[in-house]
């Protein structure tokens, strides 16, 4: 199944790098409508809650705390097809493996400073989406 949302963090790397503007203007160029966008700081406590799924792997500690040391934009993006697209927008979890011209690409470090999270499911688009947005904060 396609759906036409997907949900997408800017995360604290890229943020402190300045790439705010640049990011949004590669997703907006790529055909995404941004629906919801908020700029905010996670805590560890929901930063731990937000990536909860990960909790048994052996870099939940390092990613919890990455999450919460700086500024995230969070977004929720609309697009024919929006999972797959976005994910090919930004390219490899790992930045040593994404493709030439992916976000990751261009504006990422390592596999924890990724540069953007990108969902991996019409499901999880959901829930994420709804962990940042209220209804009224969707346009
Ligand atoms: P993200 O798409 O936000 O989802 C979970 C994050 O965990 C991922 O991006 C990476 O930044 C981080 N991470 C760190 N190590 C790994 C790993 N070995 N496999 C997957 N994700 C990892």
């Amino acid at each position: 199944m396609t759906t036409n949302r997907t949900f997408t963090m800017i995360k604290p790397d890229a943020v402190a790098n300045g790439h705010i503007g640049a990011i949004i203007n590669d997703i907006t160029a790529t055909g995404f409508k941004i629906i919801a966008l908020k700029y905010t700081k996670l805590t560890e406590e929901t930063a731990g809650k937000f990536y909860e799924v990960h909790k048994d792997r052996p870099f939940y500690g390092d990613l919890v705390s990455f999450m919460s040391s700086g500024p995230i934009v969070a977004a929720i993006l609309e697009k024919d097809n929006a999972i797959e697209d976005f994910r090919n927008l930004i390219g490899a979890t790992n930045p040593a493996d994404a493709a030439e011209g992916t976000i990751r690409q261009k504006y990422a470090k390592s596999i924890d400073a990724n540069a953007v999270h990108g969902s991996d499911s019409n499901e999880n688009a959901a829930i994420e989406g709804d962990f940042f947005f209220t209804a009224a904060e969707r346009f």
